[in-house]
């Protein structure tokens, strides 16, 4: 059995309730998901002992790009993460009237394709109220890289 481990940071709760979701779904599938709030980790050692993990975060900001507050220890962190060759995937919650829709997102990819990550599917960018399909969708496709 595959085991997920989704790392959330969510102020308002839109990203943590995405975050359940997926969980929900990977778990119907026979994969077992460990959900954290990163508020509640460190990123020493974070990813070991799991076959992929999925980081989720909002945006906040606005003439620059801010991650969620509960984040932004664990990003500065991240290269004590584990991440070389490690399953990763990212997903959060924006608003597309912003000048930088989902940077948080963006920004978590990127660094954690520098450190190694092997992204194994396209960000989940959700703009406004989640949606149920898009969300299946995306959670479909990394079901098909495990
Ligand atoms: C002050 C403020 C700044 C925001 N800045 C951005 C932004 O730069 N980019 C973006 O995509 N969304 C931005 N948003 C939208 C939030 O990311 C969005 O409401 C999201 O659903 C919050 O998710 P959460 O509940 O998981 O924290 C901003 C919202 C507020 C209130």
């Amino acid at each position: 059995m595959s085991k997920a481990l989704i790392v959330y940071g969510s102020t308002t709760g839109n990203t943590e309730g995405v975050a359940d979701s997926i969980a929900k779904i990977l778990e119907k599938n026979d994969v077992e998901a460990v959900i954290r709030d990163a508020a509640d980790v460190t990123a020493e050692g974070l990813s070991s002992g799991y076959d992929v993990v999925l980081f989720g975060c909002s945006t906040w900001g606005d003439d620059e790009i801010e991650l969620q507050d509960d984040f932004i220890p664990l990003y500065d962190d991240l290269e004590n993460a584990g991440l070389k060759d490690k399953k990763v995937a990212v997903f959060g919650c924006g608003d597309s009237s912003y000048t930088y829709f989902c940077g948080a997102v963006d920004a978590i990819e990127e660094k954690a394709e520098k450190l190694g990550a092997n992204l194994i599917v396209s960000s989940l960018k959700i703009d406004g109220d989640p949606d149920d399909g898009e969300v299946t969708e995306w959670s479909g496709q990394v079901l098909a890289k495990l």
